[in-house]
C-alpha cells in the first residue's frame, strides 16, 4: 500500500463504524469485504459478503459476527468515500418487499490479514429506497404487461378489422360486378325500344325512355368505379422499377389521339423512375394526368406537366396543370370516393380517380397531397415511402 493511498483512505476512516440502521428488528445487514488485499487499488474481484450485526453493538469496539450468507462480486480497489454498495436483494425481494432494515456500507471496517490495513465506514438505510425501487419495479412490471396485454389486444381488434374489410371489399367487388349485367340489359333494352317502336310511343315516352337509358348508363359507370377502386385495393402489388417518364409519355399520347381537337402542352421530365407495381402506377399517372387534361379544357393555354424532385432525401412525383384549380378548403374531400368539387355540367366524371389514386398510393406505402387555388390550377404531390413520423402532409 502506498503512502498516498493510506492519506486517501483517512476520510473514509475518520468516519464512524458503522451504525445499526435498525430499530425494532434488532438486527442489521451489512456487506463487508472480506479479502481486501493489500493492493487493493489494483482493479481485480472481490468477495463481499453479507454480514450481520447485532442490535447494540455498533460502537465500534465490538467484533461483527460474519454470517457469509451471501456472497457478491465486485469490482476490487479503493472505493471513494461515500461510495454504495447494496446488500443483493433477498430471492423474494419482489414478493417480499424489503420492508425491514437494510443497509449498505459505504465503506465498513475490514483488516486484511496480510496488511493489516482497515478501513472504517458508516452505515446508510436504504430500506426506504429499496421499498420504492421496489415499487417502482413493480409498477414497472405491471406497465410492461398491461402494455403488452393492450398490444395484444390492439392486433387483434386490428386482424378483425381487416378480415372486416376484407369481407366488406369483397361484398362490394361482387354486387359492382353482379349488378353490371341488369344494368346492360336496362341500356340495351331501353334504346331497343326507342328503336323498334318509335310510332307507339309519345313524346314524353320517348324522353322517358331516353332519361331510364342515361341513368342506366351513369349508374354502369358509378358501378366501374367501385370495380376500380376494387380491383386497386386487391390486386396483388409486385414491385419492379418503373420508367414513369415512358409511362406519363404513353399516357398522355393517347390522350392527344382521344382528344384530337385540343392543344394541351405537355411537359414530361425523363428519366423518372419509380419503385413501384407498374400497372397500378400507370393508373394512378392515367387518373392525375386525366384531370390535369380535363380541368385544363377551358384554359386559355392548357399546360399539363410531370414530374420528380427531392426532399430530405425522398423523392416527391408531381403533375401540375394551369387549369381551373379547386379551393384549398376543399383538398381533402377531393380523395373521397364520388366526392367532385365541380359540377358534372362542366366537368365529365364520377369522383373516383383520386380516391382510386390514393388507395394505390397507399398501397405502395406512400402519400399522396395537393395544392391548387382556383382559376390558377392544382398540382398533385405523391411519394412513394411512408411519412416520417409526426409528417403529415
Ligand atoms: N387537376 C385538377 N384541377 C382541379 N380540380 C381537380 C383536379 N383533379 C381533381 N379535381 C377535383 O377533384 C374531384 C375528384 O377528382 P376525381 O379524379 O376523383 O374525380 P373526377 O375527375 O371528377 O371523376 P373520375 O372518376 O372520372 O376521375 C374532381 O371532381 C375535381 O373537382
Ligand atoms: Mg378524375
Amino acid at each position: 500500500m502506498m503512502e498516498s493511498d493510506r492519506h486517501r483512505l483517512q476520510p473514509a476512516a475518520r468516519t464512524p463504524l458503522a451504525r445499526p440502521c435498525h430499530k425494532r428488528e434488532g438486527r442489521a445487514r451489512l456487506v463487508l469485504n472480506r479479502k481486501l488485499d493489500d493492493a487493493a487499488r489494483d482493479v481485480g474481484r472481490a468477495k463481499w459478503g453479507i454480514m450481520e450485526m447485532r442490535h447494540g453493538e455498533s460502537d465500534g469496539s465490538e467484533k461483527l459476527e460474519n454470517r457469509e450468507n451471501h456472497h457478491h462480486s465486485v469490482p476490487a480497489g479503493l472505493r471513494p468515500p461515500g461510495h454504495l454498495l447494496e446488500p443483493h436483494a433477498p430471492r423474494t425481494s419482489i414478493s417480499a418487499p424489503w420492508s425491514g432494515r437494510f443497509a449498505a456500507p459505504l465503506l465498513v471496517e475490514a483488516t486484511t490479514a496480510d496488511s493489516g490495513l482497515s478501513f472504517r465506514g458508516a452505515v446508510v438505510d436504504v430500506a426506504q429506497r429499496k421499498g420504492s425501487e421496489h415499487w417502482s419495479i413493480r409498477l414497472n412490471r405491471q406497465l410492461d404487461q398491461q402494455v403488452r396485454q393492450r398490444t395484444e389486444e390492439l392486433e387483434s381488434s386490428n386482424r378483425a378489422l381487416l378480415a372486416a374489410c376484407r369481407e366488406l371489399e369483397s361484398f362490394s367487388y361482387t354486387v359492382a360486378h353482379d349488378l353490371r349485367t341488369p344494368l346492360r340489359s336496362m341500356c340495351g333494352f331501353s334504346s331497343v325500344l326507342l328503336e323498334d317502336y318509335p310510332d307507339r310511343l309519345d313524346a314524353d315516352g320517348k324522353e322517358m325512355l331516353h332519361r331510364i337509358g342515361a341513368a342506366a348508363e351513369r349508374m354502369g359507370r358509378l358501378v366501374d368505379g367501385i370495380l376500380e377502386l376494387s380491383v386497386a385495393t386487391r390486386s396483388k402489388l409486385r414491385r419492379e422499377n418503373v420508367n414513369l417518364s415512358l409511362l406519363a409519355h404513353d399516357v398522355v399520347k393517347v390522350f392527344n389521339e382521344l382528344d384530337a381537337g385540343r392543344q394541351v402542352e405537355t411537359v414530361i421530365a425523363e428519366g423518372v423512375y419509380a419503385h413501384g407495381d407498374p400497372l397500378l402506377l400507370r393508373q394512378v399517372l392515367e387518373n392525375l394526368l386525366g384531370n390535369a387534361w380535363k380541368y385544363t379544357g377551358n384554359a386559355p393555354s392548357p399546360r399539363v406537366e410531370f414530374g420528380a424532385g427531392s426532399q430530405d432525401g425522398e423523392v416527391i412525383y408531381f403533375v401540375r396543370d394551369n387549369g381551373i384549380g379547386f379551393d384549398m378548403r376543399h383538398a381533402a374531400k377531393l380523395f373521397t370516393p364520388f366526392a367532385r368539387v365541380h359540377g358534372v355540367g362542366d366537368f365529365k366524371g364520377i369522383g373516383i380517380g383520386l380516391a382510386t389514386v390514393q388507395r394505390i398510393i397507399t398501397r405502395h406505402e406512400g402519400r399522396i397531397w395537393t395544392e391548387g387555388a382556383p382559376g390558377e390550377g392544382a398540382t398533385f404531390y405523391f411519394c412513394l415511402t411512408p411519412a416520417p413520423e409526426g409528417i403529415k402532409r
